[in-house]
């Protein structure tokens, strides 16, 4: 069955390429109205689209994969696409618009692994460690920098803006997402977006939607009250969507309610163009696409990596659809035209990518690697630090270092988003070596940054292997810090725990020397069973190129922590709604909207350390929170004092509480402000009105109800450190409304 496919699909490819080779005829048209700048987006795709063959149109909804893929009968990637790279739409010369050549990912520019050639580019940390800086301003750096790579790269779509939200803490990419909040997670995704989209090329947000688990990812079935998406995985779509105006959406690979989302008229045109007015295009996950006029006419733009497809549904089958009218000829102009919109919007047209180096200037590196490391120290969360061991004295006499490969790098997370680094892999040969690996360090070795932290000191190392020896050669030493890591990546998900061995190497040092400090490198929460005899434990996430030098930095205090968790650390596996699941087929998210810390909250649990959560070496103090009712939403308002002798930078989280809700309460603002000791600053928050509202399925819209809320001033979902109440009178939000 298996090759009978392959072959069918070789024809096709045939006939998917002979539609695309359009010739580039010598005819271009210099003065055409469409490359008027100073035009609409709107008024530019309705001229050039006037002047579209269909076969043009058919040229744009068609992609490639950028790279050669034997397994797919041989296939051979088109000669104009990037080497190495995710996917490529011909340019149409006649009418001047430019091809399309599309890379991932979210932490910088990617290569795929079946290239033959890589190309060594910065990668930011983990998109749930820029997430944990609760940092906007950090996230658009981030994004502007890894487009600014892109761009450099020959790339002018960005195949990133991960916003899954994290329902499944097992979840193989949570790495790649923005958390188990909707406000959060969509505020940092979207600031990402806008950054990458400032280089003048086209970001997309993915996977859309509800694609919260990798185990049977292709065929699984989300189930989910469509009411409850709106208020939890959807409204994180939505916030990133208004805040980062990505050119492109991307559809995931799994069904949602029965249907695939690739091919899912609720997601694709009710959700997405009727209700969020979005005017970009949608393209498919690389194999998401199931079909042909189903999915054109479910509200599908541009089918993408056609050689993962069973067949090439959007080439010569859609050109006969169109023929016969299944799909009609006003429906291929909605998708040429989106296609288009997203591109005009983003200066595809009027800032054309040139150049298409394998490599980078120095220069640009050298610049890029001071972004990447102010990310990675600006997401990693201290998560305890018991007797104040850290930050660490320079003056220490003996430190010793265990573990997580800490002398040669830093772990990545895998799949499609991993990015190359210019430097070889820290621990080649590490399995999976293929797909989803290599696993990857970057070789930026924590234990390298911590000898030039404490040039005097006895700085020993041990691969921790050897759990007894590790205990005794940490006896003695003033600090024990052992690397925790946990390897993740796309088409798997996760044990929830670090594997046994490091749990047992973890507890023997600390047992040998409760001066132990626990780093760990992780794609999302772990279980940390020996949290009550550790004295401190970093976070750091999978912390990208300049990991090393950033764990370092915090753990000397260089730079003072100041990530907060953008998810729950559970206590026990049982906590989790499906403690034994990522499951195969049919998963039910029967707890709704009650998502993450709201699901702990609901049930009274107590985590092992909570969404919001993170310790600085600063000492913060909050008063005068007061909370009015105006223009139909809530104003926040209160002091924040740095009662320190150090510089830091605190979040400040607010949290309301209504009845009727999904759960006790819901994040409904925060912000991220410096202070230096001493210094004082009075904050203003809004909520956005959605948060204090329910969705209401039968008149689709938002509804809030009048009465008293409770607005709580927290530095985590667990420590809240006031609370006012205020009156709301009721109201209803359009589903279409925008802050
Ligand atoms: C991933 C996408 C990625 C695409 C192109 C897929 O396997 O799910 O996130 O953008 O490949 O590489």
């Amino acid at each position: 069955m298996k090759l009978h496919r392959h072959a069918l699909a070789g024809s096709l490819i045939a006939l998917g390429m002979a539609l695309a080779a359009t010739p580039a005829t010598a005819q271009q048209a210099p003065a055409a109205p469409w490359m008027n700048a100073k035009a609409s987006t709107d008024e530019r795709v309705r001229l050039v689209l006037a002047q579209m063959t269909d076969e043009e149109k058919l040229t744009l909804v068609f992609g490639y994969f950028g790279t050669d893929f034997p397994p797919r009968n041989g296939y051979k990637a088109p000669a104009e696409a990037r080497p190495g790279s995710a996917g490529y739409i011909p340019a149409i010369p006649r009418l001047s618009i430019p091809a399309q050549w599309q890379t991932d990912a979210g932490v910088g520019v990617a290569t795929q692994g079946g290239a033959a050639r890589k190309r060594g580019r910065t990668a930011l940390p983990s998109g749930l460690a820029t997430t944990a800086s609760w940092d906007v301003n950090l996230a658009h750096a981030g994004g502007a920098m890894i487009g600014a790579e892109a761009r450099a790269s020959g790339f002018n779509v960005m195949l990133a803006g991960g916003v899954n939200l994290m329902r499944e803490p097992r979840n193989g990419r949570n790495f790649e997402y923005g958390g188990e909040d909707p406000l959060l997670a969509g505020t940092m995704v979207g600031a990402q977006i806008a950054g990458i989209q400032s280089n003048h090329i086209v970001s997309t947000v993915k996977h859309y939607a509800v694609n919260d688990q990798e185990t049977d990812r292709d065929t699984g079935n989300s189930i989910i009250d469509p009411v409850a998406a709106r208020m939890s995985d959807l409204l994180a779509f939505q916030i990133a969507i208004e805040k980062g105006d990505p050119g492109s959406v991307m559809c995931s690979y799994n069904r949602v309610n029965g249907t695939h989302a690739c091919e899912n008229p609720w997601l694709l045109t009710d959700v997405l163009r009727r209700d969020w007015g979005f005017k970009g295009f949608v393209m498919s996950d690389w194999g998401a696409t199931h079909s042909t006029a189903p999915a054109a006419n479910a509200g599908l733009d541009q089918d993408s990596g056609f050689p993962f497809d069973k067949e090439p549904y959007f080439g010569a089958p859609l050109k006969a659809a169109v023929a016969t009218g299944d799909v009609s000829k006003a429906r291929l102009d909605a998708m040429a035209g989106a296609i288009l919109h997203g591109m005009f919007a983003n200066g595809l047209f009027d800032k054309p990518v040139t150049e298409a180096p394998m490599d980078l200037a120095p220069a640009m590196l050298a610049a890029h690697a001071n972004v990447t490391r102010k990310d990675a120290e600006g997401g990693a969360v201290l998560l305890q630090n018991n007797g104040a061991i850290l930050p660490l004295s320079p003056a220490v006499k003996k430190i010793v270092v265990i573990g997580g490969h800490a002398d040669k790098g830093v772990l990545a997370g895998s799949g499609s988003s991993l990015v190359y680094p210019v430097v070889p892999n820290g621990v080649p040969g590490l399995k999976p070596t293929g797909w989803p690996g290599p696993v990857m360090y970057y070789a930026d070795a924590p234990l390298a940054a911590i000898k030039r932290q404490a040039p005097n000191a006895e700085v020993v190392f041990a691969d921790g292997k050897d759990t007894g020896g590790a205990a005794k050669l940490a006896k003695d030493a003033d600090v024990a810090i052992v690397f925790g890591t946990q390897w993740a990546g796309e088409s798997f998900d996760v044990e929830l725990s670090l594997d046994d061995n490091q749990d047992k190497l973890i507890a023997a040092v600390t047992k040998a020397n409760p001066k132990t400090v626990v780093v760990l490198e992780t794609g999302g929460p772990v279980l940390t069973p020996w949290r009550g005899q550790v004295a401190g434990i970093l976070a750091a996430w999978y912390p990208g190129t300049q990991g090393g030098s950033a764990i370092a930095n915090l753990l000397f205090g260089k730079v003072n922590p100041s990530g907060h968790l953008p998810a729950t650390f559970p206590a026990s596996l049982d906590q989790l709604p499906k403690p034994s699941t990522p499951n195969k087929g049919d998963t039910t998210y029967g707890e709704g909207a009650t998502v993450g810390y709201k699901w702990y909250d609901a049930k009274g649990l107590t985590p092992a350390f909570p969404f919001g959560h993170g310790l600085s070496y600063a000492a913060f103090l909050y008063d005068k929170l007061s909370a009015q009712a105006a223009g139909g939403t809530i104003t926040t308002s209160f002091t924040i004092r740095n009662n320190s002798q150090i510089k830091g930078k605190a979040v400040p989280q607010i949290y309301v509480a209504g009845a009727g809700w999904e759960a006790p309460k819901r994040l409904g603002a925060f912000t991220k402000v410096a202070l230096v000791p001493g210094e004082a600053k009075t904050l203003t928050l809004t909520i956005d009105p959605r948060l204090l509202a329910t969705f209401d399925g039968a008149s689709n819209s938002w509804k809030i109800t009048g009465g008293t809320y409770q607005v709580m001033l927290g530095t985590s979902a667990k420590d809240i450190v006031a609370t006012v109440p205020v009156t709301l009178e009721a109201r209803t939000i359009a589903v279409g409304w925008r802050p």
